[in-house]
This record gives C-alpha cells, structure tokens and sequence, in this order.
C-alpha cells in the first residue's frame, strides 16, 4: 500500500539525468530535514507524529467524537487555513463532498470562521435552527481574527438557546498547550480542550486533534488514517531518488520550475478530491512562496474543469504543469445500459462502466495536454480510504518540506500572511495600530 509517482508523461519535457541531478541537494535536504539543521526545525513535529503522537489525547478524541455522534445533528467547525482545510478535505475524500446530504448516523458538519462574510456565517446560523448543535473551535494561535469572530457569533447562539450551562459542554476548543486567548478562555469556561503541539505548524496539521476530531465525528477511521500515515513515515526514509517516490516528486517539480514551470495544476478526476486540492494548495503556497521565490499551487477536478480550463491547459502559455492524482481502486461504479432507440448514440458505451470511460477521459487528455505543451506527473492512490489518505497526507508533506529546502526557503513559516493582517488591524483602527491608519486611508483615498 502506498502513494506512487509515474514520471513518463514528462518525456520531452524532462530528462531523467536532470533528476538525479538534483541527488545531492536531496541527500542535503534529507539530512537538514531529519536532523533537525534546517530552516524552521522548531516545526519539524509532524515528521514522526504518525508513531509519536500522543496516545491519552487520541483516545480522548475518539471518545469525543463518539459523544458529538451521538448527542448533535450539526457540527460547526471553526477555523481558518491549515485549521480547517485538512479535516474538510480528509471529510469530503473519504465521505463525499456531498456528505451533509446523505443520509447517515454522524451530525453534519458545516465549517465557519473562514471568512469574514456576514452572509455565510447568518446562513449557517438559519441552518442550526431547531437542531442539536455542536461547536469544535480551531486555532493554533487563539487569536485569528476570522474564527475569533465566528466563536463569538457560535458562543453567544448556543448560549441563548441551549443556557451556557450546556453550552459550555457542547464547545470543544483545539489550541495552543498554554498561550492563546482561546486556550485561557477555554480554560475559564472549562471547554474540553485538545492541543496543537508546539513544533506542528497549522499546514502540518491534520494529524493532530485539529484535523482529527471533525474527521472522527464524521464517522472516518483515525486508527486507520494514523496508520497510513505511519506506513509512508517507513516507507519514504531512503533519500535515493530511485526508491523514494516522494522526493522525486520534490525533485521533479524543482527541474520543472527551473524550466519556467511556475504553476503546478493538482488534478483529479474525482469530486472527492476537490477540498484535497484545497489544502495542498495552502500547504505548498504557505510552504514555498516566499523569499521571491516558489511554485504557484493550482488545482482543478477533471473532466469538469476541461470544460474551462483546458482550453489554457492545451493551448494557452506554457508556464503549467499538472500532478494527476489517480486512483488504483475507484471510489464508487455504475455500469452504462443499453438504450433500445439509441437517440443519444451512446450505445458503444453500453455495458461500460464508468470508471473506464473516466481513465479514457485521463489518458486522453495527459496525451493531449503533453502534444500541447504541458507536462504530467501522476500520483496513484491506492484508494479513497483511510490508510490511502494518511499515506498521501504524509507524501505530500514531507514532499513539501524538501522541496522548500530545495529552493533554500523555511517551509515553516508564512511572514507574507501577516500583512493583509496589520493592514486590515489599522484600517479597522485596532488598538496599538493607530501610526498606520491615517497612511493607509490617504492611499485608498478614504
Ligand atoms: O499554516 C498556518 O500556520 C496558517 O494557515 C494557519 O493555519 C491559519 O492562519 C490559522 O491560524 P490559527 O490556527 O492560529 O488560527
């Protein structure tokens, strides 16, 4: 079982001496990487957190996500970036990204504080009403503004309806181990609490309580996710190109960069795969981008997107490449019938499933988009399951980290998000911010 990478839609685009090229420079990144030498080695928590994760939490989450199971109808989970996008994506790939609609035995889970939109954060609030409702509050920091908002909105309601007697047992708080305002607040009102360790930044940090308990309310395995994950932490332990897929997909985006490759398009063929396009996005935006440097993470979900997209893809300038993610095992069959009359000319389909209409639909296409200019890397899962998933989430992370070795960036902090921050701060006139605010209100002319 394990994540695999097929490098052969890149002939003619990519030698394989210019991989091995890059061996060195791995083995280096390799070694930053597990010694600890590198750039932000004060986050590197999340390289053995598959085998060291704390076992007494764990079991306190599952016994939590058993009661949310049992005692609520919605769950609302609060949090922005890296404390939200992992567990809605690791929802959507193993349940459906249509998993609110179905029916089933686990509450629905509806995600708030990732936005400063009045709009949705009132609709989510309509959508609660006369409903059992939970609160899981995510933020490593405790002071974001976006789900400091969001909490305060969800706090007060379920106050109002349910007493802050109840309320304080239906609002599980995941934050820092002792700093934070939410962690303090937490502790005043006596919210059941999980912790984000110290060295795991919010990118990292799905495996922890922060991805972990909305995905265990869900009704996914986190057994069986830790355990995939725990497989890769094995498995891709050798530097050498030749036997360590992921840091050849490091090394492949990195030849492909220095190529004039700017933007890496993460495709999939499955709708469940959307929301996991989301959080690679953020992990290897936040990770890479920086310094005047890194690759420009896009993603899409094929065929759909060829209907928008591809005319870029094939035809436009060639400043792409694509990751394919495939699946060994497909996620869900239907077989085409006959149709008597035939009208539709679908008939040479008959008795197809369409699984094999949609692997025609990829070959097709990484054909085409390879004669029109764009290169493929493809990434096959095993399946959308738990051990697939925990498999690919630690490829892809330890990917991440190479690859920002690789361009010599920390892939483990994000100093670019803290501008919008300040601006907004002053513009909203925040205390301590007030030097700034007249400057900026001159240059927007306010
Ligand atoms: O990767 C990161 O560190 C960020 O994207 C954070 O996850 C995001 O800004 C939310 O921060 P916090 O969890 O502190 O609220």
């Amino acid at each position: 079982m394990s994540v695999t990478l097929e490098t052969r839609y890149l002939e003619g685009f990519v030698r394989s001496h210019e991989l091995g090229a890059l061996q060195t420079q791995v083995n280096a990144a390799h070694e930053m990487l597990h010694a600890g030498t590198g750039l932000g080695s004060d986050f590197l928590g999340w390289l053995t957190l598959p085998t060291d994760y704390n076992k007494e939490e764990f079991a306190r989450i599952q016994a939590a996500a058993e009661r949310i199971r049992r005692d609520t109808d919605i769950l609302i989970v609060i949090g922005i970036g890296g404390s939200y996008l992992g567990a809605r994506a690791a929802i959507e790939f193993l349940k459906s990204p249509n998993y609110n609609a179905k029916k089933k035995d686990t509450p629905d889970i509806y995600f708030a504080g990732n936005s400063i939109s009045a709009a949705a954060l009132s609709e989510l609030l309509e959508l609660c009403e006369g409903r059992r409702v939970s609160v899981n509050v995510i933020s490593k920091s405790g002071t974001t503004t976006e789900p400091a908002i969001a909490f305060r909105v969800f706090r007060d309601y379920l106050e109002r309806t349910v007493g802050h007697e109840e309320a304080k047992k239906r609002i599980y708080a995941t934050t820092d181990r002792a700093r934070g305002t939410l962690k303090a607040f937490a502790d005043r009102e006596g919210y059941e609490t999980f912790v984000v360790p110290d060295d795991v930044g919010g990118r990292y940090s799905v495996l922890t309580a922060v991805g972990l308990l909305p995905i265990a309310a869900a009704g996914c395995d986190i057994t069986a996710l830790m355990e995939g994950a725990a497989e890769a932490q094995k498995a891709l332990n050798d530097p050498s190109l030749d036997s360590n897929d992921c840091y050849r997909y490091a090394a492949a985006r990195n030849v492909l960069l220095r190529k004039g490759r700017a933007v890496e398009l993460m495709v999939s063929y499955e709708p469940c795969c959307t929301m996991m396009g989301e959080w690679w996005k953020q992990l290897y935006g936040e990770s890479e981008g920086k310094d005047g440097k890194g690759l420009f993470p896009a993603s899409v979900t094929f065929s759909t997107d060829l209907h928008s997209l591809g005319q870029f893809v094939q035809d436009g300038s060639n400043i792409l490449f694509e990751t394919v993610l495939q699946f060994d095992r497909n996620p869900g069959e239907l077989i085409i019938q006959e149709d008597a009359e035939n009208v539709d000319g679908l008939n040479f389909l008959a008795g197809r499933s369409m699984s094999e209409i949609n692997r025609k639909a990829f070959e097709g296409t990484v054909l085409a988009h390879s004669d029109g200019g764009t290169p493929s890397l493809v990434l096959r899962v095993p399946a959308a399951d738990e051990r697939s998933l925990g498999y690919l989430i630690y490829f892809f992370e330890k990917a991440c980290a190479v690859s920002g070795y690789l361009l010599g960036v920390n892939p483990f902090d994000q100093p670019g998000v803290e501008s919008y921050k300040r601006n907004m701060f002053a513009l909203l006139g925040k205390p301590g911010y007030e030097g700034e605010k007249a400057v900026l209100e001159k240059r927007l002319g306010l």
